[in-house]
């Protein structure tokens, strides 16, 4: 009884990992259901050889009369040794070998540079004509398009993965590698790091959702030519400037431009703060601000412990304020 109880637990626990916005056999995009079909032939074909296996060696332990000949045993050998092995491990070389020219297949004019950091994502659109839109910690895609990334990396080797659509391929500082994806489906998935990259590694995740082409190129669109943000002065504003926020990061249509930490423009729009790691309300936001090197080791930002909880707060509430209402600060 405790062992079926055990057993259920146990498949229930791996059957979790099949399912999910971060599972990479759950499949939303071309690349990864290849590589998931390919996943389970090679999955199939050893527990074929497996079974084959621990039928041969039980048949040998039982076994009673007379031991083989030299020449027997050197056959069972070499065919179960060499022959077999050969045949199994051909056939699923050259079904990985002719993935390969289609997962390397050119993407579309869509291309999006991902750009890794100790412990966050640079996400920039970079459009046909030239225009560039500038995200963080989040990328928008349309289904149906093969997008064309194009990653790097400014400190240490990251790697961009988000196991539903496909991947993953490591960032490199110095180096420019490029993956292209297919979404085949609507919906929010999860990425992740998959290199490890310091003391954070584990909170450096990425929210990707996957839109119709129609809403996608609508809302980029949006992106592209930004509502000028109406005249006025806000606290949260204010506060932001005044302790240095804007050096690093980056609001537009106010005077924090800076290029160091994510561009917080559109942060009202993203799932989540800190690179996957809270859930996008105001109290996280005015935490994360506070104690962002306890929530974040290794950050580079440091944490801004100086400020009270209702100042947080305030830059908290700018900060969440839809783009397009923010106030221009004075
Ligand atoms: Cu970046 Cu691990």
């Amino acid at each position: 009884r405790p062992w079926g109880g055990l057993a259920a637990a146990g498949s229930a626990l791996a059957l979790a990992g099949c399912s999910g916005r971060q599972s990479a056999l759950d499949t939303a995009g071309y690349e990864a259901r290849v590589v998931g079909e390919l996943f389970w032939w090679m999955l199939a074909a050893s527990v074929v050889i497996w079974v084959l296996v621990m039928a041969l060696s039980l048949y040998a332990t039982r076994r009673r009369r007379e031991p083989w000949s030299g020449r027997a045993a050197a056959r069972l050998i070499l065919i179960c040794g060499a022959i077999l092995p050969t045949i199994a491990l051909a056939v699923l070389l050259v079904f990985g070998l002719r993935l390969m020219p289609v997962l390397r297949a050119p993407g579309e004019d869509l291309r999006i540079a991902v750009e890794g950091q100790q412990f966050w994502w640079r996400v920039t659109y970079e459009l046909p004509d030239g225009s560039r839109v500038s995200s963080a910690n989040e990328v928008r895609l349309p289904r149906g398009r093969r997008t064309e990334f194009v990653l790097t990396a400014q400190d240490v080797i990251h790697s961009f993965w988000v196991p539903p659509l496909g991947g993953k391929m490591d960032m490199i500082p110095g180096m420019t590698n490029r993956l292209v994806l297919e979404p085949e489906r609507t919906g929010r998935f999860r990425g992740a790091c998959a290199e490890f990259c310091g003391a954070s590694h584990a909170l450096m995740a990425l929210d990707v959702e996957v839109m119709e082409p129609d809403a996608f190129e609508a809302w980029l669109r949006s992106r592209r030519d930004p509502a000028p943000p109406p005249p006025g002065a806000q606290e949260g504003a204010t506060l932001f400037l005044a302790n240095g926020c804007g050096a690093c990061h980056t609001v537009a249509g106010t005077p924090a431009a800076g290029r160091i930490g994510p561009d917080l423009t559109h942060l009202s729009e993203r799932p989540s703060i800190a690179a996957g790691i809270l859930p996008n309300d105001v109290d996280n936001i005015a935490r994360f601000i506070r104690h962002t090197r306890d929530i974040k080791p290794g950050a580079r930002m440091p944490s801004f412990a100086m400020l009270s909880p209702e100042d947080s707060a305030s830059i908290a509430r700018w900060l969440s304020a839809p783009a397009g209402t923010r106030m221009e600060t004075p």
